[in-house]
């Protein structure tokens, strides 16, 4: 038998650690929870994210009365991405989540196992990494890849 320790990377930066552009895909993260259509759980997810041309996408979580047939935010916000712009490479994407209280989360918010496995995709198609950002009003967990997120992660190279 043999053990195996897994490292990953991240960092845990409080609001005034963050930099600029850091601080503002968080914000425009954090109002794309507003434009979240979540009647079933209300809870509010957005995503925002930065493209290799400087433009700036945003998506939030779109649910369905068959609970099943919705969307996660940061799902929606990547499909968008790589539906309008194919070719341009996704540097950044951050994330921000109100619970059912309304307020933004304490913890930084953590994408579900679909999300991450999409991530993933994307860091194999566009043959590189991206950060991602994960706000909580506690602090912000920054990845510089979606590695991080998912070790030993399913991919073509199994097919
Ligand atoms: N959700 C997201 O959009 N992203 C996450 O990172 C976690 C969960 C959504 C799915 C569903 O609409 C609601 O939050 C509750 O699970």
């Amino acid at each position: 038998m043999k053990d195996i320790e897994i490292k990953i990377h991240l960092q845990l930066k409080q609001d005034n650690e963050l930099d600029d552009a850091e601080r503002d895909l968080i914000e425009k993260a954090k109002q794309a929870t507003f434009r979240s259509y979540a009647p079933y759980s209300n809870f509010s997810v957005g995503a925002a994210l930065m493209l290799e041309n400087g433009k700036t996408l945003t998506g939030s979580n779109q649910e369905n009365c068959a609970y099943p047939s919705g969307l996660c935010a940061e799902r929606t916000t990547m499909f968008y991405a790589n539906s309008r712009f194919p070719d341009q490479k996704i540097l950044c994407l951050a994330v921000a989540a109100r619970d059912t209280t309304g307020e933004f989360t304490k913890m930084p918010i953590s994408p579900c196992g679909a999300c991450r496995q999409v991530f993933i995709e994307v860091f194999h198609r566009q043959k590189a990494p991206f950060k991602v950002l994960l706000y909580g009003t506690d602090g912000t967990y920054i990845v510089e890849s979606p590695l991080d997120l998912m070790p030993i992660s399913f991919d073509s190279s199994y097919l």
